[in-house]
């Protein structure tokens, strides 16, 4: 059973008509970063819940969730018309196996995200901790349009900071956008052009993928990853496999 805590809203961002951000403050148990918490609201006397990933590294006690308003969604919506001093509920543990621990020891790991999928890698980079084993880091943002790179400045702050040890690339997919690539994840690795735009070879042998966001897109890139690279995806029970993700629905 969850066990819910007030949070206060400290501050909504508003990045696009539909893309959001809230910090809110709660008394939370601490969480790895990559890991997601419960929110919750009472709509209609009914307690109405969803899941949203971590943005803040765990050490930053303003809890941090980023977030698309889906039209007609149950929850999003009213989380949207959230304000600074306004209460939710959060659950006070969190959970989710998209962490660091559960990635096998490889040179290059490459996080890749659609729209909204894109915090938990911003939680895990902004943390700095636990990355030491892995040679390369690559952050890939694929949205729809340019305006819906909500953090873009702190991709390139944290570039900055990682010293050429971390490449972002930004990919806009319906319409042309300056320093982005053109299309879908999964085309992009199929004709090279991320790799080439990166700078870095994906193999089985010395990359492990993951995949956070759109459920289409993470089955796209995964058989595409199996067919050109012969990657499998990561069995936790074993900790065997490439390609590790998390599916937002
Ligand atoms: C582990 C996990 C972590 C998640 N983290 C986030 C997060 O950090 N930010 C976030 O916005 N959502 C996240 N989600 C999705 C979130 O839980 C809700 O599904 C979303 O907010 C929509 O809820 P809703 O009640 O408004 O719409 P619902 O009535 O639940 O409608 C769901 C429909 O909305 C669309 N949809 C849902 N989520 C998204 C999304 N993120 N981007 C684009 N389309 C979407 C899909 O078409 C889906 O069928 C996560 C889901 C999971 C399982
Ligand atoms: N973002 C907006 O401006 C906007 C505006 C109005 C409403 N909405 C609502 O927001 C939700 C969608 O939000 P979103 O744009 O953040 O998420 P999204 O639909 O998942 O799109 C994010 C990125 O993922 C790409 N993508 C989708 N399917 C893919 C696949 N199979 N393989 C590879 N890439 C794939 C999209 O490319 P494509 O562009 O090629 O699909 C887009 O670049 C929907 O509920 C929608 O109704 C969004």
């Amino acid at each position: 059973m969850t066990k819910w805590v007030s949070g206060k809203v400290i501050n909504v961002v508003r990045y696009t008509s539909s893309l959001y951000s809230i910090k809110v403050m709660a008394p939370v148990d601490s969480f790895l970063p990559g890991q997601y918490a419960k929110l919750a609201l009472k709509i209609n006397n009914k307690r109405v819940q969803r899941a949203y990933s971590y943005v803040n590294a765990p050490s930053n006690k303003n809890l941090e969730f980023y977030l698309i308003n889906v039209p007609q969604g149950e929850l999003s919506p009213y989380l949207c018309q959230l304000s600074a001093g306004m209460m939710l509920m959060i659950s006070k543990e969190p959970a989710g196996f998209f962490i660091l621990k559960e990635i096998p020891q490889c040179n290059i790991l490459w996080m890749l995200a659609t729209g909204t999928g894109i915090g938990p890698y911003l939680s895990i980079l902004q943390e700095k901790k636990d990355l030491e084993r892995f040679n390369h880091l690559v952050l890939v943002h694929s949205v729809r349009l340019g305006c819906d790179l909500s953090y873009l400045s702190l991709m390139q702050q944290l570039e900055i900071e990682y010293n050429g040890k971390l490449r972002i690339c930004t990919i806009v997919s319906r319409e042309k956008f300056i320093n982005s690539l053109y299309g879908r994840i999964p085309e992009l690795i199929k004709n090279n052009a991320l790799e080439k735009t990166v700078g870095l070879k994906i193999t089985a042998k010395n990359s492990h993928i993951m995949l956070c966001g759109n459920p289409q897109m993470i089955r796209d890139t995964q058989k595409i990853l199996q067919d050109i690279h012969q990657m499998k995806k990561y069995i936790r029970s074993s900790k065997i496999g490439h390609i590790s993700n998390e599916q937002y629905w």
